[in-house]
């Protein structure tokens, strides 16, 4: 009996515009384009395993597929089954043989990161898992990778801009153009993303749920779609082509603050943020003062952890704020932070001290974890 299985490595994203809102729940189609950031798999990714087994001729579809996390078992979910059911459908060999019998499937996947509070866990997962049916069945040459894209977008929508490494858009559509595409590769520009833990839990309101209601009840929501996201995505693609960093931190914090103002407007309403979150906006604020630009930007996905972009020339500064302001070494005086090119007058000391009066209780802020640029879905073996 023939078995077919492949594993692959699938890393998550962080959006700089944000999806929000959906155009068409089936077939998972945005209202508006998203740019994101892949990041590199060094610490948080998913490792997927998938083995298909085929049984018998079977006239109804009755496959099994089991689904385990870290070895624990999990229920499988209708949008799992959909991935399955469109490879199932394609208009390929191997595909249509399969598609006539029983089978049994097995995916074993292994997570880093926290799931479900807002660190891209799905992206990853979905991204891993479409390339790892693709490799087991050997459709690698048949299927390009915009293809992927839009099999990944049915796991989750976000999940398409994982499959390509660097800086990826994903385009609104019908069904066969609403496609992931890469804007630039993982070398185009030397970023570095600080991802601030604050809140390990599986958020209240998911995703798909909470931009539901955004869609429904917000009238801020309108007018980001209308006019709002269309602005800042051309202000970020001009920003990325000119590597202008002051002006893309600008609109990547200004995006962020929109998504959530849409969350806030809704009806009911909802929040991401908490206490450290804010606590961050306000660090992340100062820094940018002190530095007279932006050399920092934070962006939030539905969730409380913050995401920083900064330019790796940049990184030590980086560095050792948030070391210092988020009390992960105490060691570092606020005399030696590196801001605007060496100076630290009197008024900055003042300033930083301050923030650091307001910080929330040392617990609170979990750990950071620092990434580059990365490269995209990858396929481990075969
Ligand atoms: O792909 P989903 O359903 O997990 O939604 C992702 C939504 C955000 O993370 C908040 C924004 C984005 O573009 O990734």
């Amino acid at each position: 009996m023939k078995i077919y299985k492949s594993k692959s490595i699938g890393p998550i994203n962080i959006a700089l515009i944000k999806y929000w809102g959906k155009d068409d729940e089936e077939l998972i189609t945005p209202l508006n384009n998203s740019i994101s950031l892949t990041l590199d798999t060094n610490t948080f990714y998913t490792e997927t395993k998938v083995t298909i087994i085929p049984l018998k001729e079977s006239k109804e579809i009755n496959n099994v597929i089991t689904l385990t996390i870290n070895e624990k078992e999990y229920n499988i979910t209708q949008r799992i089954k959909n991935v399955f059911n469109k490879f199932l459908t394609l208009n390929v060999p191997i595909c249509q043989e399969l598609s006539s019998k029983a089978l049994n499937i097995k995916i074993e996947s292994q997570n880093t990161f926290p799931i479900a509070s807002g660190c891209a866990s799905s992206a990853s997962s979905m991204a891993a898992l479409v390339l790892a049916i693709t490799s087991a069945l050997k459709l690698e040459n048949i299927l390009s990778k915009t293809e992927l894209t839009k099999l990944a977008r049915i796991g989750s929508g976000s999940a398409c801009r994982s499959i390509f490494g660097g800086i990826c858009e994903w385009v609104t559509g019908d069904n066969d153009s609403s496609v992931g595409v890469q804007l630039y590769d993982e070398n185009y520009w030397d970023l570095g993303i600080k991802l601030i833990i604050v809140n390990q839990k599986e958020k209240d309101i998911s995703s798909s749920i909470g931009m539901k209601i955004t869609k429904e009840t917000s009238e801020l929501f309108k007018y980001r779609i209308k006019d709002i996201v269309i602005k800042n995505l051309e202000n970020l693609k001009i920003s990325l082509k000119e590597k202008d960093f002051n002006s893309l931190a600008e609109t990547i914090i200004k995006d962020s603050n929109n998504f959530h103002a849409c969350c806030r407007d809704s009806y009911p309403s909802f929040n991401y943020l908490n206490e450290q979150s804010e606590y961050i906006i306000k660090a992340v604020t100062l820094l940018n003062k002190l530095s007279e630009r932006n050399i920092c930007a934070y962006t939030f996905d539905a969730g409380s952890n913050a995401f920083l972009v900064y330019e790796m020339k940049n990184k030590k500064i980086i560095d050792d704020f948030f070391d210092k302001v988020l009390g992960f070494n105490d060691n570092i005086k606020i005399e030696e932070l590196l801001l605007k090119n060496g100076e630290n007058n009197e008024n900055n000391i003042k300033e930083i001290n301050k923030l650091i009066e307001r910080r929330p209780s040392k617990e609170k802020i979990i750990k950071e974890i620092d990434f580059t640029l990365g490269g995209g879905t990858q396929i481990l073996y075969e």
